[in-house]
């Protein structure tokens, strides 16, 4: 099939090639002559692994090209739009504008049996206002369907190739044929496939995040539970995921959630559910947000209960990304954490197996080091703030000969206690009390 995605950000990117890898050609849409270069000369601009590889297996088979202009030289079955819908003021509402200004560009170049679909994470009500305008702007009825998507960074190939579901929400059959003829290899492999009004698939997508951010908070008030009552949130995580109605997956206590999905997608749907005068049903994802925002403030509690006033204290952060394997910094628990830190007047160096170079000049007040050991040197507090491979493999007790206090405060639960305690270091871990 002849497909475009428009948007060549994390989904869009990641789409465009998961379409290849199925088969099809696919032009890839973006206004950003910069983003439509890197892409055509086979690189890709942020870190996700395989994507590169991806990439560059498809500009082989000649399956994939990208362009700045909509305009195509066979009209395309299905146009993904894939663009950004980032929160915008203090109500934390979502910005829609790149999903109408697409609409509009697209409107004007596709023919009636051109099938678009949304992908990007929106407000419910966007998609019947956009086929509205689309349609007028065509001068014909629009084809538009949504369809979700659940890829998480670090695995966004893996994820969008082998999904745990295919959502597709249309209003009419034949879009929804498309989609499946689009799926089809996916679908032939078993995948359930959940067929839906296009409300439902918009809420879909909101709905599953905000479960996943509450199982994350629902974890770490424990941890605030167990901080004060001696009891260990860890432990207490292993014992109710037996369960298989609670289940072991997204209870890992810590610094708490990041990105940029989780935290501006629970923002966005209380929002929109205040919009629609139904506020109260999804306000207890305030208190979701309210939890996270806590467990940042608790790590700089914790520093300065350890190290007294932080003026001039030396302190290390490990890790900026928002999760290992990705070098996105979108409202990220380790940075944030860091700048709070800077802002009480540590000399705070942050170290980032990847994030680094994507940070380019912002934030001078953290001191930036490449090198793990010479990160380390003379530092009064270490604080792991994203589980790298790299951290859970450091030797503790060759990296304790390098800091000037043995103090380290695991923001992600994922250090060996006992090692760590056994080479000398003060080990404080999120919600437990194992604390030497
Ligand atoms: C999330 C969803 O998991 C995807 O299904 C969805 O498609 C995506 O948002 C999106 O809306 O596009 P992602 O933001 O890549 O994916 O990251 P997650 O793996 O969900 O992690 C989010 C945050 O939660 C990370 O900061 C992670 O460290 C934190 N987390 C996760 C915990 O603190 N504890 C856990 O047990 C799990």
């Amino acid at each position: 099939m002849s497909i475009g995605v428009i948007g060549m950000g994390y989904l869009g990117v990641t789409h465009t090639l998961a379409m290849a890898k199925l088969g099809h050609e696919v032009v890839g849409f973006d206004l950003d002559s910069e983003k439509v270069d890197h892409l055509n000369a086979g690189r890709v601009s942020f870190h996700e692994p395989g994507l590169e590889e991806a990439l560059r297996e498809a500009q082989s088979k000649e399956l994939v090209q990208f362009q700045t202009s909509f305009e195509m030289t066979e009209p395309a079955d299905i146009v993904f739009i894939c663009v950004g819908t980032p929160q915008t003021g203090s109500d934390g509402s979502a910005d829609t504008s790149f999903v109408f200004s697409a609409g509009d560009s697209l409107a004007r170049v596709i023919s009636p049996d051109t099938v678009v679909v949304g992908k990007s994470t929106v407000p419910v009500g966007t998609a019947a206002a956009l086929k509205h305008r689309m349609s007028e702007v065509a001068g014909f009825p629009v084809r538009l369907a949504w369809n979700p998507e659940f890829l998480r960074e670090g695995t966004a190939l893996e994820d969008s190739l082998n999904p745990d579901r295919i959502v597709i929400g249309s209003w009419d059959d034949f879009s929804a044929q498309k989609l499946k003829e689009v799926y089809k290899p996916i679908l032939d492999r078993g995948t359930p496939l959940v067929e839906v009004d296009v409300p439902t698939a918009e809420l879909v997508k909101v709905a599953a995040n905000s479960f996943l951010a509450t199982k994350v908070s629902f974890i770490n008030a424990m941890a605030e539970m167990a901080e004060v009552s001696g009891a260990d949130a860890v432990e207490l995580a292993r014992a109710i995921g037996y369960d298989d109605r609670i289940g072991n997956k997204f209870l890992r206590n810590g610094i708490g959630f990041g990105g940029g999905c989780l935290p501006k997608d629970i923002r966005g749907f209380v929002a929109r559910a205040g919009e629609l005068g139904v506020g109260e049903a999804v306000s207890f994802l305030k208190d979701v947000d309210a939890i996270n925002q806590r467990r940042r403030a608790r790590v700089v509690t914790l520093a300065e209960q350890e190290l007294g006033e932080l003026k001039n204290k030396e302190i290390l952060m490990l890790g900026l990304s928002f999760k290992p394997d990705s070098d996105d910094m979108r409202d990220s628990p380790a940075l944030d954490i860091a700048m709070r830190l800077a802002q009480a007047g540590a000399k705070v160096t942050v170290h980032d197996p990847v994030a680094l170079s994507a940070m380019g000049d912002k934030h001078p007040e953290l001191i930036r080091e490449q090198d793990l050991s010479a990160a380390a040197k003379d530092q009064d507090l270490v604080i792991l703030g994203t589980e790298w491979a790299e951290y859970k493999a450091i030797e503790p007790k060759a990296f304790g000969e390098l800091v000037a206090n043995k103090l380290i405060i695991d923001g992600r639960n994922v250090l060996d206690v006992t090692s760590w305690q056994a080479a000398g270091w003060r080990l404080i871990a999120l919600g437990r009390n194992v604390h030497n």
